[in-house]
């Protein structure tokens, strides 16, 4: 009884040998076989990942970018208070506009209403965590209700939307409100 018992044991312990070295024999060939071939060129990474994302083609470009083509809002965007703004946040990205230097596909511009929901994206009094101090806010209906004009009234309306002082300083200086600058 006792002699079986220790024998039982054995080959319980055996078994468990068999599995450990299985596993391991299949470990070291799936490790061959899964870790990619660059991994640790140069860190603990697959070093081929850098020539996979070098070769990612670019989809968004800086507002230079689109200064080369767009001369007559260069002059006025970079004049302007909007002149930190990305072109890209109004209109969508490079990549869908341009290719090798061409223009490929035609980027969404904003009309009506839906320019004063872009405007407010940025603009809007209700986003608490905006930073008071670096970007203005304006409330609706009260900024319009100020500048007493109709709800309907959309942003562009007043505000030229490359440089959204432009037409009111212009407005200013004409009726001598303000210093010719
Ligand atoms: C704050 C948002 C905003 C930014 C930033 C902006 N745009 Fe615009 N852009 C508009 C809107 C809105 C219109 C449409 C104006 C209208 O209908 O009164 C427009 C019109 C245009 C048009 C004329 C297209 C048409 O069919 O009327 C061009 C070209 C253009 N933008 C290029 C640019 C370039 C280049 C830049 C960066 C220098 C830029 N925009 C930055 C909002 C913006
Ligand atoms: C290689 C030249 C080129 C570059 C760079 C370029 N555009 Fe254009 N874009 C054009 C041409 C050509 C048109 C069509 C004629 C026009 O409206 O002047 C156009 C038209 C537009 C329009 C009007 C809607 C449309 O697609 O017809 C907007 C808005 C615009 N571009 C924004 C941009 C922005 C923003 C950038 C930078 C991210 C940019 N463009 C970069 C050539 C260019
Ligand atoms: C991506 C965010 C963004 C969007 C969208 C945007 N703006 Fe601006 N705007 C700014 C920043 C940043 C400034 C510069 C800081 C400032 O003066 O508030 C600015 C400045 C201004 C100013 C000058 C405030 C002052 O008295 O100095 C006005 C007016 C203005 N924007 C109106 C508009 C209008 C109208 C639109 C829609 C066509 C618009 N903005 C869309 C970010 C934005
Ligand atoms: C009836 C014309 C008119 C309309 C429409 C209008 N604005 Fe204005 N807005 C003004 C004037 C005028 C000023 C004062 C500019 C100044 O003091 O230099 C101003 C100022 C601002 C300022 C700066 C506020 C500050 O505290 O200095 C922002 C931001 C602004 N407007 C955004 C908008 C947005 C967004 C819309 C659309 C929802 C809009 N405006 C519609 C005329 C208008």
């Amino acid at each position: 009884m006792h002699k079986e018992s220790r024998s039982k044991y054995n080959s319980h312990l055996i078994r468990l040998i068999i599995a450990l070295i299985i596993f391991g024999v299949a470990g070291f060939f799936a490790r061959k076989v899964f870790i990619p071939d660059s991994m640790g060129e140069y860190g603990h990474y697959r070093g081929a990942d850098i020539e996979d994302q070098k070769s990612i083609p670019i989809r968004l470009g800086t507002n230079d970018s689109c200064f080369q083509c767009h001369k007559p809002v260069r002059t006025i965007h970079k004049s302007g208070v909007h002149k930190t703004v990305s072109c890209e946040v109004c209109h969508g990205p490079y990549g869908n506009h341009i290719a090798d230097g061409k223009k490929i596909g035609t980027m969404p511009v904003k009309r009506d209403q839906e320019i004063s929901q872009l405007c407010l994206r940025c603009h809007n009094k209700v986003i608490q965590a905006r930073p008071r101090k670096s970007i203005r806010m304006v409330g609706l209906p009260e900024h319009l209700e100020q500048k007493q004009v109709r709800m309907t009234h959309t942003c562009n309306q007043c505000h030229m939307v490359h440089d959204p002082l432009m037409w009111i300083n212009q407005a200013r200086e004409m009726m001598g409100l303000t210093e010719v600058q």
